[in-house]
């Protein structure tokens, strides 16, 4: 048994509560916001209650993002910032976690300006090493684990809304893209127990949580004593069937035929597939080691269409890979524009250090042509947006209210099964609630709607 930091002894059997205060920001994606909440769930245990005010915490953390190289100066900036509050507090702690704690282990604590670095697979240890540290005597554990899924822990849901929650369902990632970090910041993929991922979707729906995204870098492989991704997707329907239920993300060169009809099976499964195509020429693909051709991923997109007609489909793509031709890049274009997609995400390729790609390619695309390039991919997905937004004009969608629309609370908001963004007028309905709406006006990112 752990000492219990967050009590000290006091005469006799009296125990005194020193309850200290703990702010974490999250940067990167929506695995490292269930991580963040792993982690106030591990130190709540500790006498560690969370803030939201970073000046009255006495340790400010940051769980950081490696996937980009902007991802990591914003960071940087943030970690100047961080010590500003050190004068009025000399006492406070300062840490690093996740992916950028991972990949730059002691540099981050040669710069005398943190106090504690914990990798993702670290976090059990966090208790220890807040104790260990002391002025002059920073601490650290980057271990990578082959078993750490965290299955046990109970979150602390950290978003606002109640309404949606997210559930790792594995960790790590062994495709090694030959772009990406991932498999160096969270190492090698595991799968978590399926009993505990059915437990923790219960409790969130005990909880009030009306729909749950399971999550995972390649869901596809997930796998836990002969239960696959499909199976588990459908143990969490079956379990709960007022709460909708979504993942992300798939690879398409593993996204199944027993997935897509899994998904149009349920009725609670949302039709929502992101699917990241990072680019639609094939000699890029094969050097980017994503192992599907543009054909194969055609291929897999009309499956989910002859499966299911409205299936939302989002994706990611990567502009200036190293020596994509302006050819190449019209490729991806043309990959968007024959695909439809209903939203997208796409990035100016960003070298990260020790990639099989930084190792062996230039990264020699100047800067002002991958930036033409994605500003032309953007304008392109922004025509589709609002071409596929207006294609569901004067339909009826189910929405499930996630709180007032940031632009004019007296609006409420929430998703359709698809995935996409509705506000309508509504004095009426609370978050939580499903209700009916019907569209008429859209914009590239919203469908403006009123109650059905
Ligand atoms: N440069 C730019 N974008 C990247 N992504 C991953 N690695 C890089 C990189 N080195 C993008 C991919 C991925 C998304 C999460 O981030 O499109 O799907
Ligand atoms: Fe960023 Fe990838 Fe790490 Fe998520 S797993 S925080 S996207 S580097």
């Amino acid at each position: 048994m752990p000492p219990l930091q967050g009590l000290a002894k006091q005469d006799g059997n009296q125990y005194l509560c020193i309850v200290k205060k703990l702010y974490i920001e999250t940067y990167g994606c929506q695995m490292n916001v269930n991580d963040t909440e792993v982690v106030f769930a591990i130190l709540a245990k500790y006498g560690y209650s969370r803030t939201e005010d970073i000046a009255e915490a006495d340790v400010i953390m940051a769980n950081t993002c490696s996937i980009r190289d902007n991802a990591e100066q914003r960071i940087w900036g943030r970690v100047d910032y961080f010590n500003t509050f050190r004068k009025a507090k000399p006492e406070l702690r300062i840490g690093i976690l996740g992916c950028m704690a991972e990949r730059l282990k002691d540099a981050l604590l040669d710069t005398g300006k943190v106090d504690i670095v914990a990798g993702p697979d670290a976090y059990r240890c966090l208790p220890d090493l807040l104790a260990a540290v002391s002025e002059g005597h920073p601490q650290m554990n980057v271990e990578l684990s082959r078993e750490e899924t965290y299955g046990d822990i109970s979150p602390v849901r950290i978003d606002r809304n109640g309404v949606s929650a997210f559930i790792s369902i594995m960790r790590g990632c062994n495709n090694v893209c030959s772009y990406c970090v991932v498999p160096y910041t969270r190492g090698a993929e595991r799968s978590r127990d399926y009993h505990t991922i059915v437990r923790e979707a219960c409790e969130c729906a005990g909880n009030g949580y009306r729909e749950i995204t399971l999550l995972g870098q390649n869901v596809d492989s997930y796998e836990f004593e002969g239960v696959n991704f499909a199976k588990l997707l459908a143990m969490v329907a079956e379990a709960l069937p007022g709460v909708r239920i979504r993942y992300s993300t798939s690879h398409p060169k593993d996204i199944s035929d027993e997935l897509i009809e899994t998904m149009a099976a349920w009725p609670n499964i949302c039709h929502q597939i992101h699917l990241p195509v990072q680019s639609g020429n094939n000699r890029i693909l094969e050097k980017m080691r994503r192992r599907y051709t543009r054909e194969w991923y055609f291929e897999r997109v009309a499956k989910i269409r002859s499966v299911m007609p409205d299936c939302g489909i989002s994706t990611d793509a990567i502009v200036g890979f190293c020596s994509e031709t302006e050819e190449e890049f019209r490729d991806t274009l043309s990959i968007f524009e024959e695909v439809g997609y209903d939203s997208a995400y796409m990035f100016n390729y960003s070298e990260r250090p020790g990639t099989l790609a930084a190792r062996n390619y230039p990264d020699d695309i100047p800067i002002e042509v991958k930036t033409r390039r994605l500003n032309e991919l953007i304008a392109l997905q922004n025509r589709l947006s609002l071409e596929s937004n207006r294609r569901d004009l004067g339909g009826v969608f189910e929405v499930l209210v996630e709180g007032p629309s940031k632009k004019d609370p007296a609006d409420l908001c929430g998703r359709t099964g698809s995935g996409k963004m509705c506000v309508w007028r509504d004095a009426v309905h609370k978050p939580g609630d499903f209700v009916q709406v019907k569209v008429l006006d859209c914009t590239s990112a919203t469908l403006l709607c009123e109650l059905a």
